[in-house]
């Protein structure tokens, strides 16, 4: 049952944004649920914004807020990056869609395979999409069927594991293992060994609440993966801002393929699958390859040239490695920041995550799993959320927060004292409900 507290949290929220209530209203007529992002949902409707610049986000009833979601980490450059602006405006000027070759798909191929250790790249139009297309490439690179994933992981729309596998994924065969239980995972690769094609992992669960892999977790289960002869597939497509090359790489592990998406684009749709060229160059369709087997990867606008001329600046210019190292010390200070609030609030409250990107948890301590996560109070999770957005922050209904390299050290002081009051607020009104 609904807490009054909660009741009264949606209510207010209600009051405060009838136009984004207008919005939401209108749009249900045509799209259901208002909106094409799943994601965006949460009641009694999601904020409609008109504008954006740096950290800062307009609403359509006049209120501002610090975007502490981050557009779920593709908005990393904030919102008025003009270097990427300027640069797209200028080539869109000369061509804006091209049935060949662009030099800055070239360009582009060049800075990711040297960021992150590629042999070969493609681009896709989202991570989704790299992911489905890296699937494809172990399946045909193995001639096996199986797939395995974990409880608690996403991987695009039709890669979805919150509660297993969702039944509208695609209809390939899954074997599903916990996360972070390094001795089941190891247990399951072995069995299945004969049929397994791939494993797929996100270096830390982002969907499913920022909860980082244990180093020997990730190390093992691709160390067995590659001992049965299945494609280790690293999806990066969130966790590729952390350090110089992404998060595997802290990790200690080098995966055969990895994949890309998000802040890559610079606000323009954007993903990727590259790794080992053994691999990947199955997709080598040219003369001189002579290839008798190759597969066939078409998509009209992979090499669109907003996304490829925005990722080249964005990669080269603006989130270099360097740029990326610091930020990644950024986020582990203000979680380390964000952990002492929870822990002097008394309710059980708490964050997980790495780097710049991290979760509110309504549990006492930090999930490790997809089972964890299940035990959070629902009701608490979402008056925290409303009480920040009361409070002038935007975070993720489900608890995501994610920092822009645009937020300040102001506004991030400010999270900080929203989040101490919005917690007090939370224990005067008697949401005390015992440390879990
Ligand atoms: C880890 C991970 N993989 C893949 C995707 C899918 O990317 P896209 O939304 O660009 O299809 C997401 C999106 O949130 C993600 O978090």
């Amino acid at each position: 049952m609904t807490s009054k507290l909660l009741t009264n949290a949606r209510g207010a929220f209600a009051d405060r944004n009838p136009n984004s209530r207008k919005y939401y209203d209108e749009a249900r007529r045509y799209l259901p649920g208002g909106h094409t992002r799943t994601v965006l949902t949460h009641a009694p409707f999601p904020l409609a914004f008109v504008a954006g610049n740096e950290s800062w986000l307009h609403d359509a009833d006049g209120h501002t807020y610090i975007d502490m979601l981050g557009d779920y980490t593709a908005g990393l450059l904030g919102h008025s990056e003009h270097r990427v602006i300027d640069a797209v405006s200028a080539a869109l000027k000369i061509n804006t869609s091209v049935g060949g070759i662009h030099p800055a798909e070239g360009t582009l191929a060049k800075l990711m395979c040297e960021r992150f250790d590629l042999d070969r790249v493609r681009f896709t139009n989202s991570g989704s999409e790299a992911n489905l297309m890296a699937i494809t490439t172990a399946l045909q690179a193995t001639g096996r069927d199986k797939i395995m994933v974990f409880h608690g992981g996403y991987h695009g729309g039709l890669l979805y594991f919150a509660s297993g596998v969702a039944p509208w994924n695609a209809p390939y065969n899954f074997v599903v293992a916990p996360y972070n239980d390094v001795d089941r995972a190891s247990e399951l690769i072995f069995e299945h060994g004969a049929t397994l094609a791939a494993v797929i992992m996100e270096p830390m669960l982002g969907s499913g609440g920022c909860v980082p892999a244990e180093k020997i977790f990730a190390q093992r289960v691709f160390a067995d993966a590659k001992t049965v002869g299945a494609v280790t597939i690293a999806d990066e497509v969130m966790t590729s801002r952390h350090g110089a090359s992404g998060l595997f790489s802290l990790l200690g592990v080098r995966p055969d393929i990895s994949t890309f998406g998000k802040y890559i684009g610079g606000g323009f749709s954007f993903g990727a699958f590259g790794g080992r060229a053994a691999l990947l160059d199955q997709f080598d369709t040219s003369p001189e390859a002579g290839r008798d087997r190759v597969v066939a990867h078409a998509g009209t606008f992979n090499n669109n040239i907003s996304s490829m001329t925005a990722g080249c600046v964005v990669l080269r210019d603006i989130f270099t490695a360097e740029v990326a190292v610091r930020h990644t010390s950024r986020g582990e200070e203000f979680r380390e920041a964000v952990a002492a609030v929870t822990a002097r609030s008394g309710l059980p409250v708490c964050v997980s995550g790495f780097g710049s990107m991290m979760s509110l948890h309504a549990l006492s301590h930090p999930p490790r799993n997809a089972v964890d996560m299940g035990l959070r109070d629902a009701d608490l999770q979402e008056t925290i959320f409303l009480g920040l957005l009361e409070r002038g922050v935007y975070s993720a209904a489900r608890g995501m927060m994610n920092l822009s390299i645009t937020v300040t050290d102001d506004q991030l002081a400010a999270v900080l004292d929203a989040l101490t009051e919005t917690l007090a607020s939370l224990n005067r009104d008697g949401h005390c409900s015992p440390k879990r």
